[in-house]
C-alpha cells in the first residue's frame, strides 16, 4: 500500500544546508529546498523515521500541520484557536510551544509563544471541559511555530531531544564542538576513508567519532532511547523496527586508522570514554601527545587532518604565537596532508604562515568561524 506523503523541515546549522540537502536526497527524499539553516523535503511515515534516524546533519525534524496568512498579533491568536490541535495531542498530553520570527509581529517571542499557549488551552476548555498541562522538560509533543513575512507555519517536532545528543557523550570537556557541526566538517572536509584521519588536538573526540560513524555507516542515532514521534498516536512501530534493522543492516567496517591527539590528559580520559561509549574503539585510538612536538607517523602515506584547536579567548597562550606555531609543525613535519581547521581566531589564522586552498564561513556556538583547508604538498616546506 501506498504511504501518505507529506512536507517535512529538517533543521541545521547554519553553513550545513548543502550538505544537509544531500544527505536527505541520498536516503531518498523528494522535493528536497534548501532554506536557511532549514531544508524542506517530502516522503512518507518511514521516511520521517529513517530521515530522524540517520541524518547526521539535522538537529530535528518537524513535520508542519498547519499555515495561515496571519499578519498582527490578533489574527495570530484568533487563527490559532481555530487549529485542531486535539487531533496532535490529548488532554493528558504534557505540550511544549517555542516560537521564531522573521518579522516582528510580536515584541518578543516568549509572549508569542505564550499567546499561542492561550489558544490551545482555550480550545481545549471550550471543547473539553478541561486544560492540558505545560510540559517544561521533556514535553510529550513540541509545537514549533515560526512566523515569516508570508504569514505562520505550525509544526510538530519529531524528534524530541535535539538530534546532535547523539547518546555517545558520556563526559564533556571545555569546549566541545555540536556533534551536528562535526559531521558537517567531516564531510565538507571531503573524507573519503580512504587515507588515515588525524586529530591532532581532539579534546573529547567528537570530529573523530562522528568521522568513524560515517565510515562505518552507523545510523547517528543508534544510541537514541526514544524520538518525539513514538508518542504520535499514528506510531507504526514495526515500520520503525524494519527501517531501523534495514540501516543496521548497511553498517560495514572502516580499514583506514583513526587518530586523535591531545596533551592534556582529561581530555585524552574523556575521548577514550566517549570512543567506548559509541562502541568505536577498535577503529579510533587516542594518544597522549602534544603536536608540536609530533611528526607524521608514515611520512610517505597520504594523511587528512581534521581539528578544531583551541581559539584565542580560551587560549591561555597568545593566539599568534600559538597559530604560527601550528602552522611551522605542519609545514615542517606533514607534507603530503591536507589540512582542514576549524577557528573563531582570526587573528591566528593571519599568523598561520600557510596559503589556504578554501575558506567557508560557520558558527562553532555562537561564534562565527572559518572552516580553511590548507594542502600540505610533499617535497614543498610552503
Ligand atoms: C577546542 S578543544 C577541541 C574540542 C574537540 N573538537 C571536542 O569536540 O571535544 C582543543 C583541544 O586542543 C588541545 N590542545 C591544545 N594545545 C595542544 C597541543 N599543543 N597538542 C595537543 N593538543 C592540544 C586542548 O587540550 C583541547 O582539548
Amino acid at each position: 500500500m501506498k504511504q501518505v506523503q507529506f512536507d517535512m523541515i529538517a533543521k541545521t546549522l547554519f553553513g550545513l544546508e548543502q550538505v544537509l540537502e544531500n544527505e536527505l536526497k541520498l536516503l531518498g527524499a523528494t522535493s528536497v529546498k534548501q532554506g536557511v539553516r532549514n531544508v524542506r523535503f517530502r516522503g512518507d511515515r518511514g521516511f520521517l523515521y529513517k530521515a530522524n534516524l540517520c541524518c547526521r546533519t539535522a538537529l530535528r525534524i518537524l513535520k508542519p500541520i498547519y499555515f495561515d496568512k496571519v499578519k498582527t498579533a490578533d489574527a495570530y491568536y484568533h487563527s490559532l484557536s481555530r487549529l485542531p490541535w486535539e487531533e496532535y495531542m490529548t488532554i493528558d498530553s504534557r505540550f511544549s510551544i517555542q516560537v521564531t520570527q522573521s518579522v516582528p509581529m510580536f515584541r518578543n517571542t516568549m509572549f508569542a509563544a505564550q499567546r499561542a499557549k492561550d489558544a490551545l488551552v482555550d480550545r481545549f476548555r471550550k471543547k473539553q471541559g478541561n486544560r492540558p498541562s505545560v510540559g517544561r522538560e521533556d514535553p510529550d509533543i513540541t509545537f514549533f511555530i515560526h512566523l515569516s513575512p508570508k504569514g505562520m507555519e505550525v509544526s510538530i517536532d519529531s524528534s524530541g531531544k535535539p538530534l546532535n545528543q547523539r547518546g555517545y557523550r558520556t563526559e564533556t570537556n571545555i569546549a566541545p564542538i555540536n556533534e551536528v557541526l562535526a559531521a558537517g566538517l567531516v564531510t565538507l572536509s571531503g573524507w573519503k576513508h580512504t587515507s588515515s584521519l588525524l586529530d591532532p588536538m581532539c579534546g573529547s573526540g567528537t570530529l573523530l567519532i562522528e568521522a568513524a560513524m560515517q565510515a562505518c555507516n552507523i545510523p547517528s542515532q543508534i544510541n537514541r532511547k526514544q524520538f518525539a514521534f513514538e508518542k504520535w498516536n499514528d506510531y507504526d512501530a514495526d515500520l520503525f523496527a524494519t527501517i531501523r534493522e534495514a540501516m543496521l543492516n548497511r553498517v560495514k567496517e572502516c580499514f583506514v586508522p583513526l587518530v586523535g591527539y591531545d596533551k592534556a590528559p582529561s581530555a585524552v580520559r574523556k575521548a577514550q570514554q566517549n570512543i567506548e561509549a559509541a562502541n568505536l574503539s577498535d577503529y579510533i585510538t587516542i594518544q597522549r601527545r602534544d603536536f608540536f612536538k609530533t611528526k607524521k607517523d608514515h611520512p610517505e602515506q597520504h594523511l587528512h587532518i581534521l581539528t578544531n584547536p583551541p581559539y584565542g579567548e580560551r587560549l591561555t597562550v597568545d593566539p599568534d604565537v600559538f597559530y604560527k606555531q601550528m602552522g611551522n609543525a605542519l609545514k615542517q613535519h606533514y607534507q603530503n596532508t591536507d589540512v582542514w581547521m576549524i577557528t573563531a581566531s582570526m587573528e591566528g589564522l593571519k599568523n598561520f604562515g600557510l596559503r589556504t586552498s578554501r575558506k567557508i564561513k560557520l558558527f562553532n556556538g555562537k561564534l562565527e568561524s572559518r572552516l580553511v583547508y590548507y594542502q600540505i604538498y610533499s617535497g614543498s616546506k610552503r
